[in-house]
């Protein structure tokens, strides 16, 4: 097993010291930024938006993953990339069109990511989908909240996705989203995730504490 990359989930962090909290993360090597944008619609709850985004980036170096939790994403696509966006994760669930949506986020020059729900089987992504995409975001909790429990039954579905990745001869990441923490990171990792996204165990108590000791986890 080689290394698996960080992707802090901000959706936890201490807002009234998101610039820090960011600083912390990016100093303690964390891969990626993630973004959870909520509408209310597509998940119960609502998050930030575009506003939060184009602020935060005029400081931050690191990549911006955006997850999309988001009713028709395809609305949102170019002014996401305007403000600062580096990937883009739109949900399979949320839209009728995913190819379009995909082809917009790739118009706009960013990376293109395609989130399933827990309940969404790995093969309702069809290969053409798949040989498309930069990520594949395999929810590992119920989209809409941080510091839920990880659902066991994601950890065949991991396996079942890396396995058509590698039989398809395609190198494409596999990202993990919800209750990823020093308990789970073994398991997704043995099954075949790349990219871990972490929100409640990376902000909850000391930032840069708990970055160290889940990198150590993640070598
Ligand atoms: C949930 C979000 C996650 C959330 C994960 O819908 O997509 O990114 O922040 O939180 P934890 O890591 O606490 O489960
Ligand atoms: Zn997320």
């Amino acid at each position: 097993m080689g290394k698996v990359k960080i992707a802090p989930s901000i959706l936890s962090a201490d807002f009234n010291e998101l610039g820090r909290e960011i600083h912390d993360v990016e100093t303690e090597g964390a891969d990626y930024l993630h973004i959870d944008v909520m509408d209310g619609v597509f998940v119960p709850s609502i998050s930030f938006g575009m506003p939060v985004i184009k602020s935060i980036r005029k400081k931050a170096k690191i990549f911006f993953d955006v997850h999309m939790m988001v009713t028709k994403p395809e609305r949102y696509i170019k002014e996401m990339a305007d403000c600062g966006a580096d990937g883009i994760t739109i949900h399979l669930e949320a839209t009728d069109d995913v190819d379009a949506a995909i082809d917009l986020i790739h118009e706009c020059g960013k990376k293109a990511g395609l989130s399933i729900k827990p309940e969404t089987p790995v093969s309702a992504v069809s290969d053409e989908l798949l040989k498309k995409l930069d990520l594949l975001l395999i929810m590992t909790v119920q989209p809409g909240f941080g510091g839920q429990k990880y659902i066991e039954s994601s950890t065949e579905k991991i396996k079942e996705m890396k396995k058509r990745i590698n039989d398809l001869g395609l190198s494409i990441p596999i990202q993990v989203d919800g209750g990823i923490n020093a308990s789970t990171i073994d398991i997704v990792k043995e099954a075949g995730a790349d990219i871990l996204v972490m929100g409640s165990a990376v902000f909850e108590g000391n930032t840069a504490g708990n970055m160290k000791v889940l990198s150590e986890k993640c070598q």
